[in-house]
C-alpha cells in the first residue's frame, strides 16, 4: 500500500508541476481526488484490507491526500496571478489617452428648411399633411386638370411603374385629396420629395422636394396669396427679399403666376443656379382653378382657393448658398456636415 501511495504521489505532484494553466490543474484535481479519481480509488479499497492494516493505510491515503490538496492549491495561486498578469497586459487600456468622439448625426439641410417652413405655416394656422409618393394617373394629373394628351403633361415626365401607378413629380396631388379629406373653409401645407425624367444640372434632380401649398374658403383673392408668401419668405430667409411675380401657366390655377426672388448664389449678376438670369425660379402658385374644385367635389360658385408649390430643395440652395443641387443627394459627409 506504502509503495502504491508513493508511486500516486510522485506522479501526482509531476502533475501538479507541469499544469501550465488553471483548467489543465483542475483536470490533475479531478484524476486524483475527484470522485473517480485515483487516490479516491485508493481510499474506497482500504475497507477491504485485513482490519489491523487500516488504520495505517487510512493514515497514510490522508496525508498523501492533504500534500495533495496543498500543492494543487500553491499551484494554483501562482497559475491564476500569472493569468491576472496576462489578461491585464492584453486588455491594458490608458484610461488618459483622447477618447473618441461619436459621429452624431444630425438633419439634412433639406430637412431642416422643411422643418423651418412647416413652423412657420403651422403658426398661421395650417394643417400639415403627408401624401402618397407613389401617384396614380388620376391624382397626378387628370384631376389637377390635364387629361391624357394635354402638351402639359410634356412637362413633367416621370418614373413610371409596371402596374400603372407612377412618381409624382410634384406635391400637387395633395390638393385633390385635401379637398377630399377636409370640409372647407381649410389651410395646409403638404412637403414631400417629388420625382421627375429629366436631365440632371446645378439646379435640376430627378429626385427633389416641394412643398405644396392649399387655402380654400370664400372669396379668396391673390391678395391672400402674396400675403403668405411674402410671410414664409421672410421668416425662412430672415430678410427682405427681393421677389418677382409674373405669369405663369399651370393647367390647374387660373390665373397663374411664377414667384421669383434675386438669386442669392450671385446677388443677381447672374450664375449657373439662376442660368445667367439673376432670378431663381421659386414658388409657382395661383388660384386654383374651378375644375379643379370640382373634382375636389367643392362647388366653385361657392368656394375658391389658392395653391402654390414650393421648389424646397431650391429654398434650402438658396438659404445655405449651396450652388448645385446634385450635393444634397451625393451622400458626400463632408458636405452634409458643414451644416
Ligand atoms: C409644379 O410642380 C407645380 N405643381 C407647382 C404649382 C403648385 C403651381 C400649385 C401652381 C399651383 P414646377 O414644375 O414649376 O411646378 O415646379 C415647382 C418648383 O419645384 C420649381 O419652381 C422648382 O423650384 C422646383 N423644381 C421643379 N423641378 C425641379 C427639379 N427637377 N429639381 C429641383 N427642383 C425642381
Amino acid at each position: 500500500m506504502r509503495t502504491q501511495l508513493d508511486e500516486l504521489k510522485t506522479h501526482a505532484l509531476a502533475d501538479i508541476a507541469n499544469a501550465q494553466d488553471t483548467a489543465a490543474l483542475r483536470d490533475v484535481e479531478v484524476a486524483c481526488l475527484g470522485r473517480k479519481g485515483k487516490l479516491t480509488g485508493v481510499l474506497r479499497g482500504i475497507s477491504s484490507l485485513p482490519a489491523e492494516q487500516r488504520p495505517l493505510a487510512g493514515k497514510l491515503a490522508n496525508e498523501v491526500k492533504k500534500a495533495l490538496e496543498a500543492a494543487i492549491e500553491a499551484r494554483r495561486v501562482t497559475l491564476k496571478d500569472r493569468e491576472q498578469q496576462a489578461l491585464l497586459r492584453d486588455e491594458e487600456f490608458d484610461i488618459t489617452a483622447p477618447g473618441q468622439k461619436p459621429l452624431v448625426g444630425h438633419l439634412h439641410p433639406v430637412t431642416q428648411v422643411q422643418y423651418h417652413v412647416e413652423d412657420v405655416f403651422r403658426s398661421m394656422g395650417f394643417y400639415v399633411l403627408d401624401y402618397p409618393e407613389v401617384e396614380t394617373d388620376y391624382y397626378n394629373f387628370e384631376a389637377l386638370n390635364i387629361p391624357k394628351d394635354h402638351p402639359a403633361r410634356d412637362m413633367q415626365d416621370t418614373f413610371w411603374l409596371t402596374d400603372g401607378h407612377l412618381m409624382r413629380t410634384h406635391t400637387s396631388p395633395g390638393q385633390i385629396r385635401a379637398m377630399e379629406q377636409f370640409a372647407p373653409p381649410f389651410k395646409a401645407v403638404f412637403p414631400g420629395r417629388c420625382f421627375r425624367y429629366e436631365t440632371v444640372d446645378a439646379s435640376h434632380e430627378h429626385t427633389f422636394y416641394q412643398v405644396e401649398g392649399l387655402m380654400i374658403d370664400e372669396d379668396i383673392s391673390v391678395a391672400h396669396l402674396i400675403s403668405s408668401m411674402k410671410t414664409l419668405l421672410t421668416q425662412i430667409f430672415e430678410r427682405d427679399m427681393n421677389v418677382r411675380l409674373r405669369p405663369g401657366y399651370f393647367p390647374f390655377v387660373e390665373p397663374g403666376f411664377e414667384l421669383d426672388i434675386r438669386c442669392l448664389m450671385c446677388g443677381g449678376n447672374g450664375c449657373s443656379v439662376c442660368k445667367r438670369s439673376g432670378w431663381v425660379e421659386l414658388m409657382p402658385c395661383g388660384l386654383v382653378h374651378p375644375n379643379v374644385l370640382r373634382f375636389g367635389k367643392l362647388d366653385p360658385a361657392k368656394w375658391s382657393g389658392w395653391a402654390f408649390g414650393l421648389g424646397l430643395s431650391r429654398m434650402a440652395m438658396m438659404k445655405f448658398g449651396i450652388d448645385d443641387i446634385r450635393l444634397f443627394l451625393g451622400g458626400d459627409l463632408r458636405f452634409l456636415t458643414q451644416f
